[in-house]
């Protein structure tokens, strides 16, 4: 393939981010979350690299978890927003998914029908997205019950655990705690990525740890190596043009920057077409030649402008990382006004992954 823009993917990083999220939550145990395509870098890829350190993967919906079966991976899967179809039950039932049920319509499709999937509710403890309000769920529980379905677990979600100032994590574990309480021998969930970098935090018998396998910082104001996160996704592309620009000269679209001192710039092989954020400033760093050096202009479809000035070896050719080791994607991301989150998922289908050590 001709086009120098990539994805690399380190398998090795995401295993040990892997490590670190067990090593944080012990005794609690883990479960790899793996939708969104496995946060931009392939389910079945990221799922396979994991499947000697994880039992059990968490996804968003059926699709992703048959993407689990065709991939080759056997071990059960949690359904975080449990079926869209009444007949799509049975496919869980018959495929070993466990399925997250947080709305009556759901409990009302496993009382009419026969399929009997293993299932977790799901409790709304303040963020007001899904789930049972806390006083309604041991009578869901019963109405299951009625049916022959059993309830094996129980989860939340918080809104607010990446802000170490925010009580609202607190509030939210008090109140999943005692709404739990009287559902018995049940496996009890709550923590995402950022709540295993809490000091104090409950994590129950299993968290969900997501972005921080991808090595993105969960905690706002911090980047992932800065909690001991590797980068999986190296972003890369190259030098595809160079120019010299004289004071008062713009570039790109818009107009948005000029030259104010003799400039000599780069042509990057990448844009908003690969998924690099439209959005980032001028500013937003990139690495070339083992030095930062600033995006100038606006981010077009299939290329962006870097200044050369620090770099002046820098010639056609040259390997661009737009994020990875060396720039954290957090960075990136605070400078599109955005999260990590939306740019590992946002990468298009026409950027290659390919597995590092694998050209
Ligand atoms: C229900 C649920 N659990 C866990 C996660 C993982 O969260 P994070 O990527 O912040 O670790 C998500 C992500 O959106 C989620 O929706």
């Amino acid at each position: 393939m001709s086009r120098p823009t990539v994805a690399r993917i380190h398998l090795d990083n995401l295993r040990h981010n892997f490590r670190l999220a067990r090593e944080r939550a012990a005794p609690s145990r883990t479960i790899a979350v793996v939708k969104a395509d496995g946060y931009g870098h392939g389910i079945g890829r990221v799922a396979r690299a994991l499947a000697a350190e994880t039992d059990l993967y968490a996804v968003a919906c059926l699709e992703e978890a048959i993407a689990l079966r065709e991939a080759g991976l056997t071990q059960p899967v949690l359904l975080l927003q449990g079926v869209h179809e009444a007949r799509d039950l049975g496919v869980c039932e018959a495929q070993n998914f466990t399925v997250v049920v947080h709305d009556p319509q759901q409990l009302a499709w496993l009382e009419s029908g026969k399929a009997r999937p293993q299932i977790w509710l799901k409790v709304n403890t303040g963020m007001n997205r899904l789930g049972f309000a806390p006083g309604d769920l041991e009578t869901t529980r019963d109405r299951l019950a009625q049916v022959g379905v059993a309830v094996t677990g129980a989860m939340t979600h918080f809104a607010c655990a990446d802000d170490e100032h925010s009580e609202s994590t607190a509030r939210q574990t008090e109140v999943f705690d005692q709404a739990t309480a009287g559902l018995g021998a049940i496996t009890r969930s709550v923590a995402n990525s950022a709540a295993h970098f809490r000091s104090g935090q409950a994590l129950f018998d299993r968290t969900r740890p997501g972005i921080m396998l991808y090595g993105g910082s969960p905690m706002l104001g911090c980047h992932g190596p800065a909690l001991g996160l590797r980068a999986v996704m190296t972003l890369e592309s190259r030098l595809i043009a160079t120019r010299e620009l004289a004071p008062g000269d713009a570039v790109g679209y818009g107009e948005t920057w000029r030259a104010c001192r003799p400039t000599r710039m780069g042509m990057v092989c990448i844009g908003y077409g690969d998924g690099y954020p439209r959005h980032a400033v001028n500013g937003t760093p990139m690495w070339i030649r083992g030095t930062r050096v600033p995006l100038i202009g606006r981010v077009s479809m299939d290329m962006l402008a870097v200044d050369l000035s620090d770099v002046p070896g820098a010639a056609v050719g040259d390997t661009v990382e737009l994020w990875g080791e060396n720039i954290p994607v957090d960075e990136v991301a605070v400078c599109a006004g955005t999260i990590s989150y939306e740019l590992l998922t946002g990468v298009t289908q026409r950027v290659p992954r390919i597995e590092a050590g694998n050209q």
